[in-house]
């Protein structure tokens, strides 16, 4: 009787350890300067929590791997934005801190309201494999920077000003 409730124990005690190895291993801990990054983004873009199902819920007390629309690498690094269809009216230009997130892969903007040019700067992103702009409300031209991105596999800019 001894050896089983022993054996029980120990069983329960190697899966809590590979348990918490499998989840620390699967879902990176947001790093603080992606936060803050991602806060100040918030911030700035101009929504109606009401047409918002995403950057509304941003909030400090969940990790900011596990937000709506942020996909994060091992190491916590934002490497997805996915804020389409939030209806965004304005507050995103050149001077945006999206330009900041650095190891961002994939960054889907389509279905807004933006109304403004379509900023210069996707080209600092220098790891951005996806854009999406579609029906995302920008105005105007496409700047010749995003020609100048090397590792950009898939544009879409259909219905750009919708
Ligand atoms: C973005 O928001 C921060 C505060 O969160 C502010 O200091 C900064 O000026 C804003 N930047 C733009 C471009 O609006
Ligand atoms: C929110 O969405 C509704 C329906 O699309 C729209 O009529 C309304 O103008 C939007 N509100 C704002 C403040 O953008
Ligand atoms: C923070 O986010 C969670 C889930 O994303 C949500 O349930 C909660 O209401 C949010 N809190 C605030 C104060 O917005
Ligand atoms: C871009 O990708 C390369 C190769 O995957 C990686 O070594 C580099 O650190 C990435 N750069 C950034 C800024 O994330
Ligand atoms: C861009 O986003 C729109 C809206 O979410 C989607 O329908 C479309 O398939 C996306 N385009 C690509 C190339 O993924
Ligand atoms: C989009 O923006 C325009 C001009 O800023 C505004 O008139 C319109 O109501 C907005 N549409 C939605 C759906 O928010």
């Amino acid at each position: 009787m001894r050896i089983t409730i022993v054996s029980l124990l120990s069983f329960f005690l190697c899966y809590l350890i590979y348990l918490s190895i499998y989840l620390s291993a699967t879902t990176g801990k947001c790093l603080e300067d992606q936060q803050s990054l991602l806060i100040q983004l918030k911030n700035n873009l101009t929504f109606e929590p009401e047409n918002s199902s995403k950057l509304k819920l941003w909030n400090q007390s969940i990790e900011c791997c596990n937000w709506r629309g942020v996909t994060c690498d091992d190491e916590g690094r934002v490497i997805g934005l996915d804020l389409s269809g939030e209806l965004i009216g304005g507050g995103f230009d050149d001077s945006s801190v999206v330009f900041s997130l650095q190891h961002l892969q994939k960054l889907n903007l389509a279905d807004n309201n933006f109304s403004s040019v379509v900023p210069s700067g996707f080209n600092k992103l220098e790891n951005l494999t996806y854009l999406n702009l579609s029906c995302a409300g920008f105005v105007g031209q496409i700047p010749i920077e995003i020609s100048q991105m090397t590792r950009l596999v898939t544009l879409d800019i259909s219905s750009l000003s919708s």
